[in-house]
Order: C-alpha cells, then structure tokens, then sequence
C-alpha cells in the first residue's frame, strides 16, 4: 500500500517535474536543428538579394504560412505537420512582434500599454509575450518559467492574485519562506538560480501590478500561444489582425529576429531591468 502511494505520489511530481515549453519555444529549436537558416539567414542581412526569403516577412496568415512551408519549392527535407504547426508559432509571435515594434500608432491606455511595460520589463527573462524563458542553472527546472501552463500555475496556485502581487512586489511570494529556522526548502531553492526574479515594489506601482497580474491571466488563459492564439491575442488587445502584406518583420532589428539563446548574466539578474 505504501509503496503504491509513494508510486503515485512519484508520478504527480514526476509530471510537474518534466520542462515545459511553449510552441513558440519549439518552433525556435527546430528552425536550428532543421537548418532553416542555412537558407533564411541571409535574407535578415539582405532581403532584396537573398536565394531564399525572410521566414518572417511573407504572410501574416497561420495557414498561409504552413502551406509555403509545406510547398515551397526550395524545400527538399519533408517536415511534419507537427513540425511545421510548431515553427509556424514561433514565426507568428515573432512577426507580432516585429509588427509592434514598426507600429506608428501612439499605444496609451489599456492592454497594449500594459504589454508594453511588459515587453520593457519583463520578456527579457519570461520570453516574448511570456512564451517560456531564458535558461536559468541553478533552478530547479533549468529556466526562467513562462506565463502558461502547469509551472505558471503551481508557482501562482493557480493564478491567485495575492501570490501574485507578491511575485512582482517582491519577486518571491511569501510561501516561498516557509519553514522553521534556517530550514526553508523553498528560499534555499530560489536562492541557488542564477537568474532570479527582481522585486517591481519600488520601480512599478500598485496600478501597474494589478495591469500586469491581468495581463499574466490574459496570457495563462490564451497559452501556451499556438499560431491562432497569437491571432486570438491581436484580437484581446484591440489589435488589427496584420496585412498580408506587411513587410515590417523583414525589416526588424536584428535582435527580434533570431531566436533569443542567449541567458542574462548572474550580475545582470541580480540588479534587475
Ligand atoms: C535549401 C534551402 C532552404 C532551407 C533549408 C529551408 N528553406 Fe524555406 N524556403 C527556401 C526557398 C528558396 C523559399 C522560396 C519559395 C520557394 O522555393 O517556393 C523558401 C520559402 C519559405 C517560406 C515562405 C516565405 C515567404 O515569405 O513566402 C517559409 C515560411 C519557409 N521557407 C520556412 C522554412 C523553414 C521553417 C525551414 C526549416 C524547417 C526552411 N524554410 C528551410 C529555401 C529553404
Ligand atoms: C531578471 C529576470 C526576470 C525579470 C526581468 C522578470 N522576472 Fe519574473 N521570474 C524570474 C525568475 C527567475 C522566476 C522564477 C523564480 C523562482 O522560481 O524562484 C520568475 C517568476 C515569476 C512569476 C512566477 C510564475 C511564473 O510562471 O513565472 C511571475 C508571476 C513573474 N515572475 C512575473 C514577472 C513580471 C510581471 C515581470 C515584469 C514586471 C517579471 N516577472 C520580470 C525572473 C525575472
């Protein structure tokens, strides 16, 4: 008896061990492992000369771009559907995006101005639009969580607004320092990341915690973001579902552009934004 509980207790932890990505998160990896840039790269140097396109410039339609992945005639290497609903993601938050930071027209008040204090603030380390972070050593899953699924809400108990006020008041909820004397699993734990979550208490105010906590419940609700919740999301906020004909990812910063790898420094994370 037992040890068929201790089986099953192994099991549920098992599951919110395991790392959790978002498709978007996937689709990066694979555009590497699939050696898309061999071809793509040169377009984000120079579109006007390059063999192949920009993976971001071309249509703004989930499906649009699915069927030129799948048809494209510089395509030898056969890619799944699986594969391709994966990329498609990651191309679509890429050119939203892109899309945002070409946008002309003035951002003041409501949810895109909250994603703006959230892009400045806070996808550095979660990922754009929260889609799963940086790689974190030190952490108990190897990466700074996103704002989605099972890892959001196990550190948020299931997105309670109390926590998580706290999470960005103070960059650790009070749960976290539970415990008797020098024994706090949960302080020990969160004290050994390299990268740890700034406390917003002095630099953001309570109005701008409260945005911020509606927007992360915006994004929990919507995520894991696959190409048609990037769609649904333009929507949320009040945004025009982009031109077919936009040209603006091809023409984005370099740094928007290629899958972000690269982790902030220890020194970085500890002074925060
Ligand atoms: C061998 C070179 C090559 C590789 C590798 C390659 N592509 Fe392409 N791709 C092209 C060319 C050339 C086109 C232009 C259209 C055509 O050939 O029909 C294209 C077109 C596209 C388009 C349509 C772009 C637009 O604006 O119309 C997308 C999206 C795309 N590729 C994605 C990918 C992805 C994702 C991968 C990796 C899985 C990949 N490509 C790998 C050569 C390549
Ligand atoms: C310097 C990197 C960094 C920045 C910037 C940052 N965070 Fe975090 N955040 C973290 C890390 C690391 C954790 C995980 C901490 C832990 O487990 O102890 C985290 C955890 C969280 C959590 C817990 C739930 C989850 O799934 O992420 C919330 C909520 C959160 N951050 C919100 C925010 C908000 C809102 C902002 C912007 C105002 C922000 N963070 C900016 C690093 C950062």
């Amino acid at each position: 008896m037992a040890v068929a509980g201790f089986g099953v207790l192994a099991w549920m932890a098992r599951d919110h061990l395991l790392p959790e990505t978002s498709p978007m998160q996937r689709g990066a990896a694979l555009a590497e492992d699939l050696d898309c840039w061999s071809c793509h790269a040169a377009a984000l140097r120079d579109p006007d000369h390059a063999a192949a396109p920009s993976l971001f410039g071309g249509s703004r339609r989930p499906q649009e771009i699915a069927r030129r992945i799948r048809e494209a005639d510089g395509h030898t290497r056969a890619i799944s559907d699986a594969e391709i609903a994966s990329l498609v993601a990651w191309i679509a938050v890429v050119q939203y995006e892109a899309d945002r930071a070409a946008a002309k027209a003035p951002i003041r008040g409501g949810l895109p101005e909250v994603e703006r204090l959230a892009r400045r603030q806070c996808f550095s380390c979660h990922g754009d639009l929260g889609q799963g972070g940086v790689s974190n050593p030190g952490s108990l899953k190897g990466y700074v969580p996103g704002f989605f699924g099972r890892d959001y809400d196990a550190l948020t108990w299931g997105d309670d607004p109390d926590v998580v006020r706290e999470w960005i008041r103070d960059g650790l909820p009070g749960f976290f320092h539970w415990g008797v004397g020098r024994l706090r699993p949960g302080l020990w734990y969160s004290e050994r990341q390299q990268v740890r979550m700034p406390a917003f208490g002095q630099t953001l105010s309570p109005r701008q915690w409260e945005a911020l906590a509606r927007y992360m419940s915006l994004l929990r609700e919507l995520g894991p973001l696959d190409a048609s919740g990037v769609v649904e999301y333009r929507r949320r906020l009040g945004l025009p579902v982009a031109e077919d004909t936009s040209r603006a990812a091809s023409r984005a910063p370099a740094s928007r552009r290629r899958p972000r790898r690269a982790r902030p420094t220890g020194r970085r994370a500890r002074e925060g934004p």
